[in-house]
């Protein structure tokens, strides 16, 4: 179904998100034929420039995109480019000026409106109370205004708290849509699919069959271009709080009743809750020295223009969580995300218990392959079982085996960038995909403890870019007699 009519307008229009995300998720949008004829963009932002200019910008960055992600030859489509083109203006001003808003509102009228921020956190406060008094966040009888926040949002449990206060004097609940795109990710999705409409993964699903989770989050790249923005935010703000604690809570959480926005984001919120509060020796912090990623040398984190060469900023965690109710306890979950890693791959791993006694004398329970279910969010997605089998051969010897589903195999349909579900989710008003103002709080309170010690001398421990992490990381997992899957290819589990 087509989105209602409507005006996208998007603060920080001319920035970088903007071009590389917010443009290629319209994009698809209008080739899917999923946006009403009245529907039209208006980017807000300070650079001098004309509509005209803004509108080759957009044009080259899809032209960019196309190309980058097609696999084979495939062309921009340049009649569903004219479309878009007509719909686009530019208004050039500064977030912090009245007069900016009511240009706004001159151009919008009584339209409804998406307000989209993708702008530096420290304006979302700013730009959300603007909203506010130039009336523009008012809704009436039948038009809809939203708002759409980009993360960070807060840089600790109290700024979270603050700022979710501040908007909510503009705002009600239901206008603002806080985005985390790991919601938008089609594997991410699945999770839930997977868990709750299928009868035999749930039966499983708690301390009695399962051993421990692991999750995690590894990148290949360092900081990029944004050392200014990673040096104050660090991977425990950066990834734990949303994207990771997205991923625990869509494994974790107990079946909704519903797949209701509120129904989902309460059970979340719950599972959240329930995570007993860090302990300073289940916590792991590191920063990447010089090494190689792919056979190249790359330099330290210290290295990287615009870091300071002492910088203690991580760019690695890992943390071991207890989650206190009835279906975990007893169960770890060992999470970590981290940059110049070995390899870039997200996955969920879920370790099973093995079998009660060993029926073949050769293989003793402690040689059985160990039973994982692995859920891979990217780069490549699907489900991996993997468990003991019998070798073929005349005599009984057991091999670990696995099976594999490709999402793109079974589905011939690469997963999309995520932003197009989300951005669609909300013109349509479905919350579901978007965090609530609890949610993002109980995710900051999991990792405040974490935050509260990042000054202490030696709670930083280093390790080679391209490698599997600090060795702290093993050790951590070595106290419980547990290891972690390797991230860089070669055998695991
Ligand atoms: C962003 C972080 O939110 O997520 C980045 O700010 C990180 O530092 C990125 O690289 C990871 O996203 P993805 O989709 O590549 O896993």
């Amino acid at each position: 179904r087509r989105s209602p009519p409507g005006t996208f307008v998007i603060f920080g229009g001319g920035g970088d998100l903007t071009r590389r995300l917010l443009v290629p998720a319209i994009y698809n949008l209008a080739c899917a034929g999923l946006l009403d004829d009245h529907f039209s963009i208006v980017a807000v932002d300070w650079t001098d420039m004309s509509t005209g200019q803004l509108q080759q910008n957009f044009h080259d960055a899809l032209k960019n995109f196309v190309t980058s992600r097609a696999t084979e030859a495939v062309a921009l489509r340049e009649d569903v480019w004219e479309w878009m083109r007509t719909r686009i203006r530019y208004i050039r001003g500064s977030f912090e000026d009245e007069a900016t808003y009511a240009q706004i509102a001159k151009e919008v009228g009584e339209e409804n409106c998406i307000f989209y921020l993708a702008v530096a956190a420290r304006f979302f406060g700013a730009i959300v109370d603007r909203l506010g008094h130039s009336g523009l966040a008012h809704e009436t009888d039948g038009m809809f205004r939203r708002v759409i926040i980009e993360k960070p949002f807060g840089s600790d449990l109290a700024s979270a708290v603050a700022l979710n206060a501040r908007l909510l004097k503009s705002l009600r609940e239901r206008q603002i849509y806080r985005i985390d795109h790991y919601l938008g990710k089609e594997t991410v999705q699945n999770i839930l699919a997977l868990r709750f409409s299928n009868g035999f993964f749930e039966p499983l699903w708690n301390r009695d069959n399962i051993d421990h989770v692991q999750i995690t989050a590894a990148e290949t790249v360092g900081v990029e271009q944004r050392a200014k923005f990673y040096e104050g935010t660090g991977a425990v703000r950066d990834m734990v709080p949303n994207h990771v604690m997205q991923l625990l809570a869509m494994t974790a959480m107990e079946a909704p009743t519903s797949f209701d926005a509120d129904a989902v984001r309460d059970e979340k919120t719950k599972v959240l809750k329930a995570i007993h509060t860090v302990g300073r020796e289940d916590v792991v912090r590191a920063q990447y020295g010089a090494g190689s990623i792919r056979g190249e040398p790359v330099v330290g984190y210290r290295e990287e223009p615009g870091v300071n060469p002492n910088s203690r900023t991580e760019t690695y965690v890992a943390m071991k969580l207890r989650i206190d109710n009835w279906r975990w306890a007893g169960v770890p979950f060992y999470v970590r995300t981290g940059k110049r890693l070995a390899a870039r791959k997200t996955e969920i791993a879920i370790h099973f218990k093995s079998a009660p006694y060993a029926l073949f004398r050769d293989t003793p329970v402690e040689k059985l392959t160990p039973n994982i279910m692995m859920l891979h969010i990217q780069p490549t997605e699907g489900v991996t079982m993997q468990f003991s089998a019998k070798i073929p051969g005349p005599t009984v010897h057991l091999g670990g085996v696995r099976m594999k589903f490709d999402y793109s195999e079974w589905f011939r349909e690469g997963p999309s960038t995520g932003y197009e579900t989300l951005i669609y989710d909300c013109m349509i008003g479905d919350a579901t995909l978007f965090q609530r103002a609890d949610n993002i709080e109980a995710g900051w309170r999991v990792v405040q403890p974490v935050l509260e010690w990042e000054r202490d001398p030696g709670f930083l421990h280093f390790y080679p870019a391209g490698s599997e992490g600090p060795k702290a990381a093993d050790d951590l997992l070595a106290r419980d007699h547990r290891h972690w899957l390797r991230i860089g290819p070669g055998h695991t589990g």
